[in-house]
């Protein structure tokens, strides 16, 4: 008598981030994980413009989420999660799909997308790559506040949006500082400080535009809870606000390629979660 494994959709892990972050760059790194111990260290494979989600299915030791993904888990007698991490186009043009899956109480991906048939997988973290190094020179900023202005207000809504008492699991985002190889990036506390006073600016301008656009009193007070990002009537927008509706925040630096910080940090960040 054997129990056989029911089918179950694997958990996944979205990647997005504004376009040339590294997100193809580091989804190959980790698809090729086991592989690049052996002796060739060749470089991960060259990416183009991403133009369509892709996933890939990885697997991180259930017992010891900081294991390497390098580590061939078989070979190590370890015993396998496996998850999938769904790469992205960073494409303003194509970021609205990517985060339209992020509203509902308890988001799913169509396995569609990922996967064949029409399961849903449950996404249990957003990773929200930047490239450190762009946001250096201040030009790279606005835009990728926007990004990520869009992506945590529609979390925060999705608190809003649950049904009856029971509470959406909180959604952890890591905000990965890519490319922190290059001496020009900056350090993972200013990426984080720089987003979280841009995040703040959007929100006053947001909130004036609405207000230049004479909506009246009613409206706005009922717009109020929807579209102000984190608590009210604070007048610096921080992270932590974002607690409030369950949306857990870390900020970590790394690289993928060039000598630097390496991608471990971001695995064992994305283990301990999946
Ligand atoms: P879209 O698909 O357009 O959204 O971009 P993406 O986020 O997938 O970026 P992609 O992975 O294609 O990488 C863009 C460029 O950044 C490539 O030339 C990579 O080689 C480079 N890159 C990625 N990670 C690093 C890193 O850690 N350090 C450095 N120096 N360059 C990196
Ligand atoms: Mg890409």
């Amino acid at each position: 008598y054997s129990t056989a494994t029911p089918y179950t959709t694997l958990p996944s892990v979205l990647l997005l981030g504004p376009p040339g972050a590294g997100k193809t760059t580091l989804t190959t790194l980790f698809e090729r994980g086991p592989q690049q111990s052996s002796s060739s260290s060749s470089p991960v494979a060259k990416t183009h413009t991403s133009q369509v989600p892709s996933s890939v299915e990885l697997s991180v030791n259930s017992d010891d989420p900081s294991t390497s993904y390098k580590t061939n888990l078989d070979d190590e007698g370890a015993t396998a999660k496996k998850f999938l991490l769904v790469d992205t186009p960073g494409h303003p043009k194509l970021r609205a799909q990517s985060i339209a899956h992020l509203t509902s109480a308890e988001p799913t991906i169509k396995s569609s997308l990922v996967s064949d048939g029409g399961a849903k997988s449950k996404i249990k973290a957003v990773v929200f790559m930047v490239d450190a190094a762009a946001l250096a020179d201040g030009d790279a900023l606005p835009s990728t506040a926007e990004y990520l202005y869009d992506i945590l207000l529609r979390l925060q809504k999705r608190f809003h949006s649950r049904n009856g008492s029971r509470a959406p699991a909180s959604m952890p985002v890591l905000v990965a500082a890519n490319k922190l190889d290059l001496f020009t990036a900056l350090p993972a506390a200013l990426v984080k400080s720089n987003l979280e006073a841009e995040l703040g600016r959007i929100r006053v301008a947001r909130s004036k535009g609405l207000l230049d656009s004479g909506v009246g009193q009613d409206e706005l007070a009922a717009n109020e809870e929807g579209d102000w990002l984190g608590g009210d009537g604070s007048e610096k927008f921080s992270f932590a606000q974002m607690m409030e509706f369950d949306v857990d925040i870390d900020v970590i630096g790394g690289s993928v390629i060039g000598d630097g910080p390496g991608a471990e940090k971001w695995w064992k960040w994305i283990g301990e979660r999946v």
